[in-house]
């Protein structure tokens, strides 16, 4: 069975978020198991290209366009509908240069979503034994836009078929509908956006699918997020230098970040994207608070410049003893910070399925999280972590007061720790799921 996953990142080639880690790490998972897979992502100019999933014999084949030169930083919505339009048709167009017939083509998120559109608007002969998977990440960036966008010469030809009836274009409607089957990244968020609790207007859209939608949960690649191996932190720890590596990595951060140095001080993580999923509004109060309580934050970010403000707004000499603010995006400060963090804070309004709290897992740090999506899937509260269902400031106050409970109480910490690292998210049973899925697809 050969499999092709689409989408508009793949790490560590490209990567602003959870969907490159599972572009990255997913296929190299299905081939262990014997799925032929390939990757195809937009041939953009500021990236390193490379020919294969570094260390895998996958192959990673890149969609050719004028549009792909310059970097994501301005997301100008006229340059993203034809861009990620003609990503649709030279993605498709790459794999007929090659002769690549897929079984299925495994779509991630609207960028990709016309494609499985596409090839049911205008079947093309090349493509008719191929079925198509539309994978959800992200139900909230749907790519909505006036359909005159798409009135240029790359894309003149997606214009036209939709021009009688629409004026407008929304990517991941049009690929929900056409796709032989979609998912999402966790069950709990299947149910969430089934019951339109979480479907930002496509709840009725994905409940039309009847039976051909499911929730399979995100693994983390842990030849990537594994503190015994991690060479980007300043020192490799495992289960029984668990306490000293912790330790050390605490002190090396804080005097990097030019916080008080203290191995006593417990100390938060927090490594988001800058959007409003993330929930800053909800950690602005404790922030706020964070001198008088006695504990560290490190937050690492990139993303929506009304959320750099609020927070630089904060500062003060005394604020940055506490607090550190890195608005970037930077791969070794957050290994660092996984390995530096007794607690990781992921106060998220939604989550389709979350990594931060697996890796978290995997380096010791207790996540104090949301109960919703795949968060509720993965951490146990009081067990793995501490969950809370009302997002709102007191709320997260008061499972972080709980949560320091554990740092406080002898031997309660290392006894947390352990059991975190003994947690397992690697892919190997979400990767037998799709397996399963792309063989009952591939037969439909
Ligand atoms: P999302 O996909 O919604 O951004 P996830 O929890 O699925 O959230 O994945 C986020 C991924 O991106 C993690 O690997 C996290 O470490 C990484 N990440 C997010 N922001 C940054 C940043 N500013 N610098 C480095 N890595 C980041
Ligand atoms: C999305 C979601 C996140 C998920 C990631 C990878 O961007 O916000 O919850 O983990 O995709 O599937």
């Amino acid at each position: 069975m050969l499999v092709v996953h689409i989408a508009f990142e793949c790490a560590p080639i490209y990567k602003t978020g959870g969907l490159g880690d599972v572009v990255g790490s997913l296929p190299i998972a299905l081939s262990k198991l014997g799925v032929e897979v390939a990757v195809v992502i937009p041939g953009y100019g500021f990236i390193k290209r490379k020919k294969y999933l570094p260390g895998t014999q996958i192959p990673v084949f890149y969609a050719e366009s004028q549009w792909f030169t310059k970097p994501n930083t301005r997301h100008d919505p006229k340059i993203q509908a034809v861009k990620y339009a003609h990503f649709a048709i030279a993605s498709l167009d790459e794999l007929k240069r090659r002769d690549i017939r897929p079984d299925i083509l495994h779509c991630h998120d609207w960028h990709a979503g016309l494609i499985p559109w596409l090839l049911k608007a205008q079947p093309d002969a090349f493509f008719a034994r191929t079925k198509t998977i539309l994978t959800i990440h992200n139900i909230a960036y749907q790519g909505n836009f006036p359909l005159a966008f798409l009135k240029r010469a790359e894309t003149q030809n997606i214009y036209e078929l939709l021009a009688k009836q629409h004026k407008r274009i929304s990517f991941l409607k049009e690929g929900i509908r056409a796709a032989d089957f979609i998912s999402t990244v966790s069950p709990h968020h299947a149910t969430e956006i089934r019951r339109g609790k979480v479907g930002f207007g496509l709840s009725q859209v994905v409940r039309g699918k009847r039976g051909k939608f499911v929730g399979i949960i995100n693994g983390i690649d842990y030849r990537v997020w594994n503190p015994r191996t991690d060479r980007l932190i300043r020192r490799r720890f495992g289960r029984t230098t668990l306490t000293a590596g912790k330790s050390e990595n605490k002190t090396f951060l804080q005097k990097q970040l030019g916080l008080t140095v203290s191995p006593e001080i417990p100390l938060f993580g927090f490594v988001a994207r800058l959007s409003s999923q993330k929930g800053i509004d909800v950690l602005l109060p404790l922030l706020q608070n964070v001198p008088k309580r006695r504990i560290q934050i490190v937050i690492l970010g990139a993303g929506e410049a009304k959320y750099t403000q609020l927070l630089k707004r904060l500062q003060t000499p005394e604020f940055n003893k506490w607090v550190s603010l890195n608005f970037k995006f930077d791969e070794k400060l957050a290994h660092q910070i996984y390995a530096a963090s007794d607690f990781f804070l992921i106060p998220s309004h939604y989550e389709p399925c979350g990594l931060t709290q697996m890796i978290s897992m995997a380096y010791g740090a207790i996540p104090v999280a949301t109960d919703v999506g795949g968060l509720h899937d993965t951490i146990i509260s009081g067990k793995t972590g501490f969950l809370f269902r009302k997002i709102t400031s007191p709320e997260l106050l008061n499972t972080v007061r709980q949560a320091l409970h554990v740092y406080i109480e002898t031997g309660k910490l290392a006894k947390f720790r352990r059991l975190l690292l003994r947690q397992n998210f690697s892919w190997d049973k979400s990767a037998r799921e799709y397996v399963r899925l792309y063989r009952k697809v591939a037969h439909l």
